[in-house]
């Protein structure tokens, strides 16, 4: 396809995949798409291995990385050192009580230490792990970097540039939008609110071509909603010049998602994806389940500041429910077109579904306008 996002990279088609998961990356890339891997709560030397397989394993195809670099949260290395002191009783014990309650067992003490140590180590959200991370990706031939929480700094972009590395981020509003460009951005993502993971209140629909015209000559990645070549083919017509797309994987027979979330996933409806605070203290779109239903409840606790509730829910909830698979409350980040989701298919089948819906809805448009 002729579009300026595939010129930037030398890739066949405007699709990019954001997935926590390395074979998605892979896989998207070698289809003709481009594979970016989100590298939040991976250590220095996670990178290193998952970069070390995706170079061993893509055939030379371009791919990326996404970081989590925020410009507002409290330096979280501290947590390093005493990780229970953040947490506040009170918060510790309404997790613990729920899951008691829902006859969720407590973790094997051994076991809940070794648990705690790894995600203590993968709880990167300060810049300076941030830039520790990066520092590791650029030693591998990626050409592009991402940031998910804000602009990046010009010193990161400037080295980035330097090394041919194109550079992005993620976008809510228009001034978010100009506020990267400002920054020396290549491009930027519009994300609307029917993405899954951490995302604004603006629909896609809205939200695209407002960024498209303010950032205009910069290209602009629709994102948020994209689940089939329809929706691909809307986001091109309102002036994107492809598609950044994240729930859509979680459904492949590659994903990193447990077949019992999966299933959750299948049985879902659209608005099913909430909105919600209480993952990672920050809205975040997710997959309903009891533990989000409970701060919804009259005289819930309010939920804590971002990072220190998704050290909550990691530490407290997440393991523990996860390792006897509680379905009420096992969820994952997921977007509206959570409702669509019905079966397991494989990467390449979703690259060529799109494509095939895209150019069926350009004929039917073309038919139109005859
Ligand atoms: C499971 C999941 C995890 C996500 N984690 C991140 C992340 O770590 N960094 C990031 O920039 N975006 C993250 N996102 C958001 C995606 O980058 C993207 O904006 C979003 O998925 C696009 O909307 P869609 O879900 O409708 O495709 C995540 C999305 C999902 C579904």
């Amino acid at each position: 396809m002729k579009s300026k996002m595939c010129e930037m990279f030398g890739i066949d088609v405007p699709i990019f995949a954001f997935s926590h998961c390395r074979d998605v990356v892979v896989e998207v890339s070698k289809a003709g798409g481009m594979g970016v891997l989100g590298m939040a709560r991976m250590s220095p030397e996670r990178v290193e291995e998952e970069l070390n397989w995706i170079d061993a394993h893509i055939d030379g195809k371009p791919y990326g990385i996404d970081v989590l670099m925020p410009s507002n949260l409290a330096d979280s290395s501290d947590m390093k050192f005493d990780p229970d002191k953040l947490l506040p009783k009170e918060h510790v014990d309404f997790v613990r009580n729920m899951l008691d309650e829902a006859g969720v067992p407590p973790l094997p003490e051994a076991e809940a230490a070794e648990i705690k140590r790894e995600i203590v180590k993968g709880m990167n959200f300060a810049p300076k792990e941030s830039l520790a991370m990066i520092e590791t990706a650029m030693k591998h031939p990626i050409k592009l970097i991402v940031n998910a929480l804000g602009s990046p700094p010009l010193e990161l972009v400037e080295r980035a540039h330097a090394q041919g590395i194109k550079v992005g981020a993620l976008a809510g509003k228009p001034k978010h939008a100009l506020r990267h460009r400002n920054a020396g951005c290549d491009f930027v993502v519009a994300v609307g609110t029917e993405a899954g993971g951490h995302t604004g209140e603006v629909s896609s629909m809205v939200l695209w071509p407002g960024i498209v015209d303010a950032v205009a000559p910069m290209p602009v990645l629709g994102a948020g909603g994209v689940g089939r070549g329809r929706q691909m083919a809307a986001a091109l017509v309102l002036g994107c010049e492809g598609v950044w797309t994240g729930s859509l994987w979680l459904k492949t027979a590659q994903s990193e998602v447990t077949p019992e979330i999966k299933q959750k996933m299948f049985e879902a409806e659209a608005e099913d994806a909430i909105l919600t605070t209480s993952v990672t203290g920050k809205p975040c779109r997710t997959l309903r389940n009891k533990f989000s239903e409970a701060y919804d409840q009259p005289g819930a606790l309010q939920t804590l500041p971002a990072p220190t509730q998704n050290y909550l829910w990691w530490q407290e909830g997440r393991t523990r429910v996860e390792r006897v698979r509680a379905k009420d409350f096992l969820t994952y980040p997921v977007g509206q077109i959570v409702g669509d989701m019905e079966a397991e298919i494989s990467v390449r089948e979703v690259v060529y579904e799109l494509l095939n819906e895209m150019l069926d809805a350009r004929e039917r448009l073309d038919e139109m306008l005859a």
